[in-house]
């Protein structure tokens, strides 16, 4: 089973992501959490993203397609995978499209999280994750046992660079410009589903269960 998570920023793709690859037993495949792992490890192309994600822009096309073509032929990839913030433009959905097809793969679901913008912010900058294994917690609507610590491993909880205001309304504004057409994208193609992302985590996590029949 091959899916795409779709959403602005916050809607809770990641958290959904990470908790239905364990269901099902496929990996998730972030690519935010990639530039941040290059980032922390200081490699060149983490240093590149750094430029735009603390801006809440972009990283141009070239540099995130190269990566995820090597992420997306390693073996844990065969039955199926989960990609989490890509793809994020329509180059970036028809060059995925390519590569799916030179390797004999297509993607099954495209899973659009609906949440409005408002919403978005008060998420976006609750948010905290935890260090060591990037559990995602809030301050108000999930917040850990312990303050600052993680639950599952016990971990230092941190917050994002691009997670204040100012750097989240402009994620916002990039995303309604530049990712928003891929919507239609997917939806030309007959994969598109869309998951109402208001409630709580377990009640989008069991519309997103119902939706893939498990
Ligand atoms: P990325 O890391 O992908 O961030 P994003 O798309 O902005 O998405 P987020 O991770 O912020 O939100 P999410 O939807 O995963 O929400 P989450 O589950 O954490 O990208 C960061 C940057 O990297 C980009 O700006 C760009 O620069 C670059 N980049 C990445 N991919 C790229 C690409 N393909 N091309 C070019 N550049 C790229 O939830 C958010 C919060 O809400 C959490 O605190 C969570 O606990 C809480 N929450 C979740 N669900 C609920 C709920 N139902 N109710 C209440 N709270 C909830
Ligand atoms: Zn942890």
């Amino acid at each position: 089973m091959n899916i795409v998570f779709l959403g602005p920023p916050g809607a809770g793709k990641g958290t959904q992501a990470k908790m239905i690859a364990e269901k099902f037993g496929i990996p998730q495949i972030s690519t935010g959490d990639m530039f941040r792992e290059h980032l922390s490890k200081g490699t060149e192309l983490g240093k590149k993203a750094k430029e735009y994600m603390d801006k809440g822009a972009l990283v141009p096309d070239e540099i995130v397609l190269g990566m995820v073509e090597e992420r997306l032929k390693q073996p844990d990839c065969e039955k199926g995978f989960i990609l989490d913030g890509f793809p994020r433009t329509v180059p970036q959905a028809e060059a995925l499209d390519k590569l799916l097809e030179k390797l004999g793969k297509k993607i099954d679901y495209a899973i659009l999280i609906d949440v409005p913008d408002e919403e978005l912010v008060k998420r976006l900058t609750g948010r905290r994750t935890c260090k060591k294994c990037g559990m995602m917690y809030h301050v108000m609507f999930k917040p850990p046992k312990e303050e600052g610590k993680c639950d599952v491993c016990g971990g230092e909880l941190y917050q994002r660079a691009d997670d204040n205001e100012e750097t989240v309304r402009n994620r916002l504004k990039v995303y309604h410009e530049q990712t928003e057409p891929i919507i239609e994208y997917y939806e030309k193609k007959g994969v598109l589903h869309r998951i109402d992302g208001m409630g709580s985590i377990d009640e989008i996590f069991n519309r997103i269960v119902k939706l893939l029949g498990g």
